[in-house]
């Protein structure tokens, strides 16, 4: 199966309400958690390109803190869904595979430098073409945008096998891991390997660290499932450093 067949029949799959899937959480505990990582480097008058936005949860609410919102999805299903549950005035969804240079110059032609929230969207991917979906990035950051990523890494993977052996009844979480290899592709991605992939790709990291990522699944003692994660905001090479301080928050890797 090709990444957006995959994609639209996982999404195709889904029941329409918020928080079906595993990773879409409530706004208030991710992208209202990310914005303070990344505003103060990035120029509130840009628009925000949410590449492989999903349901559109994290979209709509990301669209009060900017002008213009775009979230792109490779899978169809993705892109209606959001249109139908998340739609808001300054808020346009559409369908678009970023691992196409393509199609990133056409959506910088048409919006100019924009800023990217990209959340769990490169550990899915083939390592080849995370430097290709890279590629895409910078283009849409051109040479003021900021990109604020959230992804999963090697402990992510540790962390979710080791609930998985232990017989945590995660249906879920289990169902990922049936579906996408959950687990076994997380590993290239290793900590403090995201930093360096970004460097590698002339990007230039300004901050990182680590983060939960928060699930809508509870582990066996009712706890919420938070997923030990990483983030990072960079510029594209050569970009502008106008827009912030580069003070706080910032490590370099564990
Ligand atoms: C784990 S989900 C995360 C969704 C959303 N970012 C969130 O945090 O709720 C990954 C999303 O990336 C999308 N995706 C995967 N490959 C893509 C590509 N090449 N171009 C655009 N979107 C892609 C998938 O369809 C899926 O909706």
């Amino acid at each position: 199966m090709t990444g957006a067949t995959a994609w639209d029949a996982f999404w195709s799959a889904l029941p329409a309400e918020p928080g079906a899937a595993l990773w879409d959480a409530p706004p208030e505990l991710t992208a209202a958690r990310h914005l303070p990582l990344f505003r103060d480097h990035a120029d509130p008058a840009l628009p925000l390109i949410d590449l492989g936005c999903g349901s559109g949860r994290q979209t709509r609410w990301l669209a009060r803190h900017f002008p213009t919102v775009v979230g792109v999805d490779i899978a169809e299903a993705a892109v209606a869904l959001a249109a139908a549950t998340h739609p808001a005035p300054n808020v346009t969804y559409r369908r678009a595979d970023l691992l196409d240079e393509d199609t990133a110059a056409a959506l910088h032609a048409e919006y100019g430098d924009a800023h990217v929230y990209l959340r769990g969207v490169l550990h899915q991917l083939a390592p080849d073409d995370r430097g290709r979906m890279l590629t895409a990035v910078a283009r849409l950051l051109g040479a003021t945008g900021v990109l604020f990523a959230q992804e999963l890494t090697e402990r992510t993977g540790w962390y979710v096998a080791e609930l998985l052996a232990g017989g945590a009844h995660l249906p879920k979480t289990a169902g990922l891991a049936d579906h996408f290899d959950f687990g076994a592709r997380i590993a290239p991605a290793a900590d403090g390997r995201l930093r360096l992939l970004f460097e590698q790709h002339g990007f230039d990291v300004v901050a990182d660290g680590d983060i939960a990522l928060h699930t809508t699944e509870h582990t066996p003692d009712g706890q919420p499932l938070e997923l030990p994660t990483t983030y990072l905001v960079a510029r594209a090479s050569g970009g502008t450093h106008d827009g912030g301080t580069h003070e706080g928050g910032t490590h370099d890797g564990p």
